[in-house]
């Protein structure tokens, strides 16, 4: 569970295998409880091996028989695996086993959703499908034989053959058994076309069972448009005459990127206007877009050991927030990355679960797939470009891509060809990938004769295990505005290496306003004290649009600290400084609703953690609550106005420029809410005829105690909906009074529709109460004592979303006493509770500290 648990892996101890696998073939026998599973594997001994015996990693797999070069053979039982004696030179395995897809509750390896049978490798499913040496840095190029009486029989790569009853995949691109993938079902196509730019024609389809046809339309655009973009900005091409989608109802994470053969959670592809959000198309065409990606980032080239992780994570994470930029708006796009970033990268950076964007080591690798590997990792990549500069970064990715294509990388490898194509010496940047924590900047400035003095002083607070942190290589993207609000000096980076470094401008004919970290040019907290009034020069004046949002910000986390701890009244400056925003009809709509937004509870209660002081989540709440209240009473007209003006006319679009419409119209709604009874939310309700407006008004009803006719005529009009019928149960929990929400949880956890071995119905409710700040944090210790009963539940049947789960807790040293105490009693009592999976004990373990 600690650090010397001996189950721990270290990326120090990689090894290369002992052998290379030239070909693979495998045979399905589908049936549901006894699935056969025949694989021939031909091994070559690996002239890079350091030797040790052959091992194939298996975990709950029953062995029929094994053969080698033809001659049978048993294997002995290995830690997470077998042995064998083989011959010195190449040999041909032969193995057939027996597993149980309909067993298979964790969701991982070959299982069952609906009746129907898809498999879900990465990252160490494979070995629960037959032996082999499950390892990313083993790629080999399989054949694949299904047979099964099912109309959908799909594996990765080509059509090669088909029957009655089988069908015949061959993927020509050598890649590790985590990108295998085997769907085969009762399933319909939505199918469309794409030429590449070199003229190969790939059929397309995305796979669904037959009453979620109509979803599928959106996810097909997302996913055309994401093939042009990457041929157009990364000169990628597909590479198979075929690319699948599947959507599966059972799915533990959003989405995987199978060569050819994409298996997407159904919430993150199937939309329609009627039954998802903005928000949700969003989404599912940056997910589209991410699995597209991983094409050439993580299957083309892939990465050595799972230690590498943000080497193809990080990359795509970083491909497709450009892509949504460029096919939306990047203010947008950043400011909505950045917020994400902050509500759970800087809260994982923050506690016990910190750890480094390139981790050392783990015990369960499924614990890793964080938003520091992905988002941090992310970042870390836009770093690198800002510094090299776009030319820089696109010579360095052409490098890489022809450098390392089919090959099994490290990030030594991704930082070589950047020094490689730029000339820069990258050794101290490379600290981003091993020391863990978000860095401080603190801010000192002076101004003499003309010249503008800018002193910026990093540090990195301890994080487990690291204690002592290092200076980084850290872009500052800086302008300045003189008094009158013009720009002085344009944007300029500034690059911070030493612990404390100065930078100065000259000629300047007044002290200018700093806008500094511009479009947030590094993941670090800025430590500035800035007065009010140039906080809200900057939101009135700064012409970098994420510095712009982020003065608001600042100004409205100011104001709410002063709310929480002193008593405070909401500032009218704030208010002022928001309806000038909210009026200005040069800002696009989409900016006004993102500067409507206050900070999130949890964001609050971090900032005045992380400033000596222990969060009260029910003083926070209603901080909260009391500063919205002055808002919509202060801004009532220009809101009402809005609420009127922001109406969409005309069939439901999910582009950027409706969605950003709806979502200021949502906003102020929100307010609006707050003083009219909810009448404006009723008849939105009543007359919605998409689900962003019928969701947006069905929360502000909830939100003011109104909800009880709504929700029940939504569940009426949706019981048939899975996807839908989620988004009722999550909000239900997530917008619960603080008092009484593990009371209106458990009663939802009670609800016939709540199926809790679904991950997505499991998150909708506990990911809900778990978001539900005050609520969680109910003095009484209730939530946090029904959130453990249920993962103790679910912890048999579903390891990974269990371990996943357990972050609601990540927080809790935060907090007073009381909480901290009660929080120690549950995770104690999870951390006792016999046979608790691998996941969860490293995550509790690790929690605990
Ligand atoms: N590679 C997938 C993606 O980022 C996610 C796989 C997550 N796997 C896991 N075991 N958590 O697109
Ligand atoms: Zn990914």
């Amino acid at each position: 569970m600690s650090l010397d648990d001996p189950r721990t892996i270290h990326l120090a101890d990689y090894t290369p295998f002992t052998h290379v696998v030239e070909q693979v073939h495998l045979t399905f026998r589908l049936a549901p409880g006894a699935t056969r599973v025949i694989s021939k594997i031909a091994f070559a001994p690996n002239p890079d091996s350091k030797g040790g015996a052959f091992f194939l990693h298996g975990e709950d797999l029953k062995l029929i028989h094994a053969r080698i070069d033809g001659e049978s053979v048993i294997p002995n039982a290995a830690e997470g695996g077998i042995t064998c004696d083989v011959p010195e030179g190449p040999f041909t395995w032969e193995a057939e086993v027996e597993i149980s897809p309909q067993t298979n509750t964790a969701l991982e390896g070959l299982y069952m959703s609906n009746g129907m049978y898809c498999t879900q490798c990465e990252a160490e499913g494979f070995r629960k499908i037959t032996f082999y040496p499950d390892r990313p840095d083993v790629m080999a190029p399989f054949d694949v034989r299904i047979e099964g009486e099912l109309p959908v029989l799909l594996s990765n790569g080509n059509p090669a053959a088909r029957g009655d009853g089988w069908a015949e995949w061959s993927d020509p691109w050598p890649k590790p058994a985590y990108l295998f993938a085997l769907v085969a079902g009762d399933l319909v196509n939505h199918p469309d076309r794409f030429t590449t730019r070199s003229g190969r024609d790939v059929e397309l389809n995305i796979w669904v069972r037959e009453p979620d046809l109509g979803k599928c339309a959106f996810g097909m655009d997302a996913l055309k448009r994401s093939m042009k973009w990457d041929e157009e900005v990364y000169g990628r091409e597909y590479d198979l005459d075929i690319f699948n989608i599947v959507a599966v109802d059972d799915f533990n994470m959003g989405a995987m990127e199978n060569k050819g053969l994409n298996i997407f959670n159904s919430s993150a592809v199937l939309a329609s206007p009627e039954t998802a959000t903005d928000a949700n198309f969003e989404r599912i065409e940056s997910i589209i877009a991410h699995e597209y990606f991983h094409n050439w980032t993580g299957n083309r080239i892939t990465c050595r050991d799972w230690f590498q992780l943000c080497l193809k994570e990080g990359l795509t994470v970083f491909r497709d927030q450009q892509f949504s930029g460029d096919e939306r708006s990047h203010a947008v796009q950043r400011i909505n990355d950045v917020l994400a970033l902050r509500a759970r990268q800087f809260r994982e950076d923050n506690g016990p679960l910190a750890h480094p964007v390139r981790p050392e080591s783990f015990v369960e690798i499924n614990n890793f797939y964080t938003a520091t590997v992905y988002e941090k990792g992310a970042e870390v990549i836009g770093m690198l470009k800002r510094l090299v500069g776009d030319e820089g970064y696109s010579k360095a990715l052409d490098l890489y891509f022809s450098r390392h294509d089919g090959d099994a990388a490290t990030i030594e490898d991704w930082l070589k060809v950047f020094e490689d194509a730029t000339g820069r010496d990258l050794s101290q940047f490379k600290r981003w990938y091993s020391q863990a924590g978000t860095p401080r900047i603190a801010v000192q400035e002076s101004f003499d004769n003309g010249t503008y003095t800018l002193t910026l002083s990093q540090s990195t607070p301890p994080t487990p295990g690291q204690p002592d942190k290092e200076p980084l290589v850290i872009p500052v993207a800086v302008g300045l505005l003189s008094p009158n609000g013009d720009e002085v000096v344009p944007t300029r980076v500034l690059e911070l290496t030493e612990a404390e470094q100065s930078f100065t401008f000259d000629g300047l004919s007044a002290k200018p306003v700093a806008s500094i970290l511009r479009s947030f040019s590094a993941p670090v907290v800025l430590e500035r004290d800035q007065s009010a009034s140039e906080r809200a020069f900057l939101l009135a004046h700064d012409t970098d649009p994420f510095n712009k949002w982020e003065a608001g910000r600042a100004l409205a986390k100011d104001v709410l600290i002063r709310m929480i701890t002193e008593g405070a009244a909401p500032d009218p400056a704030l208010l002022t400084a928001l309806e000038n925003v909210a009026r200005d009809e040069t800002l696009d709509p989409a900016f006004r609703a993102l500067a409507l937004g206050l900070p999130g509870q949890d964001d609050l209660a971090q900032t005045l953690y992380q400033s000596g002081r222990t969060p009260d989540p029910l003083a926070i709440y209603d901080a909260v609550q009391q500063l919205r209240k002055a808002i919509a009473e202060q801004l009532g007209t220009t809101l009402s106005d809005l609420y009127d003006d922001m109406a969409v006319h005309g069939p439901y679009r999910p582009d950027a420029g409706d969605a950003g419409q709806r979502a200021l119209r949502q906003a102020a709604l929100g307010f609006l809410s707050l003083l009219d009874g909810g009448v404006r939310a009723q008849s939105q309700y009543e007359t919605a005829d998409n689900m962003t407006e019928q969701l947006g008004a069905l929360a502000c009803l909830l939100d003011i105690g109104k909800a009880e006719t709504a929700l029940a005529a939504f569940r009426h009009q949706w019981q048939e909906d899975r996807l839908v019928m989620d988004k009722w149960f999550g909000l239900q929990s997530g917008l619960a009074a603080p008092a009484k929400a593990a009371a209106a949880v458990h009663r939802l956890t009670e609800d016939p529709g709540f199926d809790w071995k679904n991950p997505n119905r499991f998150r909708a409710v506990m990911g809900g109460l778990a978001m539900n700040a005050a609520g969680f944090h109910d003095p009484s210790g209730a939530s946090y004592a029904l959130l453990t009963d249920w993962l103790i539940l679910l912890d048999p049947v579903n390891p990974q979303t269990t371990a996943r789960m357990l972050t609601a807790f990540e927080t809790w040293k935060h907090y007073d006493a009381d909480r901290q105490g009660l929080i120690r009693e549950n995770l104690e009592r999870l951390a006792a509770t016999p046979g608790l999976s691998r996941d969860s004990s490293e995550m509790v373990g690790r929690i605990l500290g």
